[in-house]
């Protein structure tokens, strides 16, 4: 691939390994967080052969599409790593809407949504030691280029690209330098402890809140209306008795 231009002097973003055929770039960065590569590298690889996604599931990678991971050594408790992936979800949706003007959204937890289909997805994994995080991989995948050829067909049913909605390539280095230079930004916001922001532009981006939902979550599922995103980004859900039901992990899609 071509070079990604950031902008100058930012620590996310100023080393970037461009990679062509990879199994994972999470399993690349997390490689180099064992190893001294500074906190902001970035892997970026045209294809993955191993790509994997949220639940243990793997992420279809083929070349034209998004692969990047950011390794980062954040000064977070392991608890507080689910903001990381907001404040990653945020910085993509910002930086999808600036350069293609399209009404991107953000289906919890951090799915990235264009027209009701997943566009994109973010997978941060980490290593920890008691309650300190070591380092966390920031991993992002956006369907770019592909078309429904490069899908099987029960994926591609809830899946879409950038190009299929908007009938044009959308340059891949602008969009990768624009969505470091958001999570860079945003990224800066919650190492100096402003939680709140980042939470209050995630419900600002999300097409989740106040809608009826169902949730999965492995062989459970519930109903109810997405009332809140609580301090830890669980989903706060009112069930149709009234009751209440955080979710931290699990599946989302809108019932109507
Ligand atoms: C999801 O399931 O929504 C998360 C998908 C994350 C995919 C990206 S692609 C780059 C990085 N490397 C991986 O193996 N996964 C993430």
């Amino acid at each position: 691939m071509g070079r990604v231009k950031t902008a100058g002097g930012k620590l996310i973003g100023s080393n970037i390994i461009s990679m062509g055929t990879v199994d994972s770039t999470n399993t690349v960065a997390m490689g180099l967080g064992e190893g001294d590569a500074p906190h902001g590298t970035v892997v970026v690889a045209d294809r993955q052969t191993q790509g994997r996604g949220r639940l243990g599931r793997s992420w279809v990678s083929p070349e034209g599409n998004i692969h990047m991971s950011i390794l980062l050594r954040p000064p977070l408790a392991p608890s507080d790593v689910s903001l990381l992936t907001m404040t990653a979800a945020v910085g993509c949706a910002r930086a999808l809407r600036k350069i293609t003007g399209l009404r991107v959204e953000i289906k919890w937890p951090n799915d990235l949504m264009l027209s009701g289909r997943k566009r994109g997805g973010i997978l941060t994994e980490t290593k920890s030691r008691g309650k300190m995080t070591l380092f966390a991989v920031v991993g992002i995948g956006i369907n770019l280029n592909s078309g429904a050829g490069d899908f099987p067909s029960e994926l591609w049913a809830t899946a879409t690209s950038l190009r299929v909605e908007t009938g044009k390539e959308i340059p891949k280095n602008d969009l990768i330098a624009g969505i470091l230079e958001e999570i860079g930004l945003w990224y800066g916001r919650l190492t100096r402890g402003e939680k709140e922001i980042i939470l209050s532009e995630w419900r600002h981006l999300s097409s989740t809140l106040g809608r009826r939902v169902k949730v999965t979550s492995g062989t459970d599922s519930l109903e109810g209306v997405a009332e809140a995103l609580d301090g830890a980004g669980r989903l706060i859900v009112r069930l149709s008795s009234g009751a209440r039901k955080v979710i931290s992990a699990g599946d989302v899609t809108m019932v109507r």
